[in-house]
């Protein structure tokens, strides 16, 4: 039996790694490493367990930093762990500085790469996780697309070859859990709203918390709506918050929650009256699930979710925002997109044939 290495590290991986791991079980010796790049309980333990995920055989517990700090770090522990573990196949998911980290130690060992979520461009430099996405692509020797549209891209940029339709794992994910959701959370009894009677709203990128005067323009827009809005805070987001003394008692339609489950992110999306998000995987998830979405971007790399007014780049006008919450949901049935959900298994028989 081949060996396949996978490495995570931040919470879309987790949900990535569910339905892929599963596709291994039968097919691979499957060594799972986690970098530690999120460590607290909400953030990963939650969906190790909410997710039934095997124990990962190493955690390298990088923790906060600098890009480059968190970067290297992981890299050392991740050249030690391939140098060991000897795998046939290395697998990173999406564009965190795992996936970056993980496709370099890699590609450099002369270990070949798969990069599942392949191809996916916002076309915006300032993003770190575009910068990853470009440099994974790049090296790796099977780059697995969700989408057309990530497809295009890769052929646009010389990769061809490398590249493989197989539709999105997410969907996978989400198509997998989905039977489980109303029974197995109670988020909306905890949280004390109805379906249909609130928001949900996520913000943890960094050109939305790092910038104070676009985080607050988010929150009062929040404030203003006619429903009210039950909000997870990514540690980034309230780091920042406490850093700037920003009393969350002072916008009183907010329900700043700790970060939940996956299931109960999945009750709170389809719940919602609509989504707002600056997360590329909410985005698509509430898409997939039929609630409308709000993006607090100007672009975005899961175009599809655009049609028929389905999700809107609002990004962070206060005016904007509150304007597309008004208005009314979307009367044209969604195009089924990303795959029908065995993204995984074709991805997993992909690499068993090209790896005999
Ligand atoms: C990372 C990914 C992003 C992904 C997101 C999902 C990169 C560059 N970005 O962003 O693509 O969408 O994860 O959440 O890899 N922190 C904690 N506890 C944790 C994790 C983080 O307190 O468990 C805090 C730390 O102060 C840290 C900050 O959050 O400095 C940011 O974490 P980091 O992993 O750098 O990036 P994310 O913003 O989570």
């Amino acid at each position: 039996m081949k060996k396949a290495l996978t490495i995570v590290g931040a919470r879309p991986q987790f949900v990535k790694l569910s339905p892929v791991a599963r596709a291994f079980e039968v097919r691979f010796a499957h060594v799972i490493v986690h970098t530690g790049q999120h460590y607290d309980d909400a953030m990963s333990k939650v969906f190790f367990e909410g997710l039934s995920l095997p124990r990962p055989d190493y955690q390298l517990g990088v923790g906060s930093g600098t890009h480059a700090v968190q970067t290297a770090s992981m890299m050392t522990g991740l050249e030690r762990i391939l140098l060991k573990e000897k795998p046939d196949i290395v697998v990173v998911y999406g564009d965190t500085n795992s996936t970056l980290a993980g496709a370099l130690v890699a590609a450099k060992l002369n270990i070949p790469v798969a990069h599942i979520e392949a191809g996916l461009r916002s076309f915006n430099r300032d993003m770190p996780e575009e910068i990853n996405r470009i440099i994974a692509d790049r090296v790796s020797h099977f780059l697995f697309c969700p989408t057309e549209t990530a497809m295009d891209n890769l052929s646009r940029e010389g990769m061809k070859d490398a590249a493989h339709l197989v539709g999105d794992v997410m969907l996978d994910a989400l198509l997998l859990h989905q039977p489980l959701i109303e029974r197995h959370s109670s988020v909306l009894n905890r949280v004390g709203v109805q379906r249909g009677g609130f928001y949900v709203a996520t913000v943890h990128r960094v050109s939305n918390t790092d910038d104070v005067q676009s985080l607050t323009a988010i929150l009062e827009a929040l404030d203003a709506l006619d429903a009210s809005v039950i909000f997870p805070l990514h540690p980034r987001t309230r780091n920042i918050m406490a850093v700037h003394k920003m009393d969350p008692g002072r916008w009183k339609n907010i329900r700043f929650v700790e970060p939940v489950g996956y299931l109960d992110m999945l009750v709170l999306q389809s719940g919602a009256k609509k989504v707002l998000t600056d997360s590329g995987g909410i985005q698509k998830e509430s898409y997939c699930l039929g609630t409308p979405c709000i993006t607090l971007r100007t672009e975005t790399e899961w175009v599809e979710t655009l049609q028929n007014g389905w999700n809107k780049l609002v990004g962070v006008d206060k005016k904007a925002i509150v304007d597309a919450a008004m208005m009314p949901p979307p009367n044209v049935l969604r195009k089924k997109e990303y795959g029908d959900g065995h993204a995984s298994d074709m991805i997993a028989d992909i690499l068993m044939n090209r790896l005999s």
